[in-house]
């Protein structure tokens, strides 16, 4: 077995930096593992035109250490009266490098998102147009839909239709949680791909409801059966090029996650490819982590792959109960827990 892994350095294909004092606090850690991450729009304020990323994005680069290398990938955020034309020059600047669909009120920050996807259309056939990436937060909101059928319901609704109206646009599908979702990703075209994230290979939904309810295990999508979260490991090690790294490292503090009201997110950058790595591991994978973390992303966007390396190796890393942002304390994913990798840049 081996104990040391060097791969290409990796990009993570979405991820949550918020703004302010808070970004400043959490760029370093990404900034550390990674060359490169698509920056979800999100904000209050959302960034829906190319003058609101290009400002947030010299916000991100302000952030990163001095004598580190990492670029942030911009995203616009769609909404029910995006401007196709803005979107399509910010893309050709090379501002925007995709757009994402929330639909409204899916998440955190999402009330401006898409009322009607179908009401989207234009915008979409003029993204395909221009060859500009969709990515899509794949579930309904309809109250009448159980939160652990969200995913299905979307793809089942939405998804197929929208793959099957613009055959060429290329469509991330985010932070997959199902086998459902497996398996569409699997059957569709070279232009369709999904992001995993770390939790949703390390944890089905007991880790946020058995116990006592835990907060720092919940996130959106929610983790769902033992099933899923078997499919999804199989889909991220199998050597798939459709499926890539992205973490949806989603920062809150933790008085706002242990609340009445929790908010929705793990803030899983700073020991993301420890975490992503122990699963490889566990899969008997190591071959196949670096089409993961490194090669299958650049290639879906048509980005030149990274030419430096990282390596870990084995040995014990305890992750920290929390750490401080803003002043205040905030828990990583695996916070408290030691993980057997040891990320050495
Ligand atoms: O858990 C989540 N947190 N899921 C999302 O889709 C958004 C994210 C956030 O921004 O906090
Ligand atoms: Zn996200």
């Amino acid at each position: 077995m081996s104990d040391r892994i060097t791969i290409r350095r990796p990009d993570d294909w979405h991820l949550h930096f918020r703004d302010g004092d808070v970004m400043r606090d959490v760029v370093p850690y990404t900034a550390r593992q990674f060359a490169r991450a698509i920056v979800m729009p999100n904000l209050t304020p959302p960034v829906t035109t190319t003058a609101l990323a290009a400002a947030y994005r010299d916000r991100i680069r302000a952030a990163v250490p001095a004598g580190v290398s990492f670029e942030p990938l911009m995203v616009c955020y769609l909404t029910d009266t995006t401007d196709a034309d803005d979107l399509a020059r910010g893309a050709a600047q090379g501002v925007f490098t995709s757009a994402k669909i929330y639909p409204a009120n899916a998440t955190t920050n999402s009330a401006a998102g898409v009322s009607s996807i179908e009401g989207l259309y234009p915008v979409l056939a003029r993204m395909e147009a221009e060859d500009i990436v969709l990515c899509i937060h794949g579930e309904v909101t309809d109250h009448d839909v159980d939160v652990f059928d969200r995913e299905k319901a979307f793809i089942d609704r939405h998804l197929r239709a929208i793959v099957e109206a613009f055959p060429k646009l290329r469509v991330v599908f985010e932070h997959i949680t199902t086998a459902d979702a497996v398996d569409f990703v699997l059957a569709a075209g070279p232009n369709v791909a999904a992001t995993i994230t770390p939790q949703h290979l390390h944890i089905n939904r007991n880790a946020m409801l058995v116990g006592g309810i835990q907060p720092h295990n919940y996130c959106l999508p929610v983790a769902k059966r033992e099933e899923h979260r078997l499919a999804l490991r199989k889909a991220a090690t199998g050597g798939s090029a459709k499926f890539f790294l992205g973490t949806d490292s989603a920062p809150h503090l933790r008085r706002a996650k242990e609340a009445a009201c929790g908010c929705a997110g793990i803030f899983g950058a700073p020991f993301a490819l420890e975490s992503y790595l122990t699963v490889f591991d566990e899969e008997g994978a190591l071959d196949k982590f670096e089409g993961f973390a490194s090669l299958n992303g650049p290639a879906f966007y048509r980005l030149p792959v990274n030419e430096e390396t990282v390596t870990l190796e084995r040995a014990d890393v305890a992750v920290p109960q929390y750490l401080a942002v803003t002043g205040e304390e905030i828990v990583p994913w695996h916070g408290g827990q030691t993980l057997g990798w040891k990320f050495l840049g």
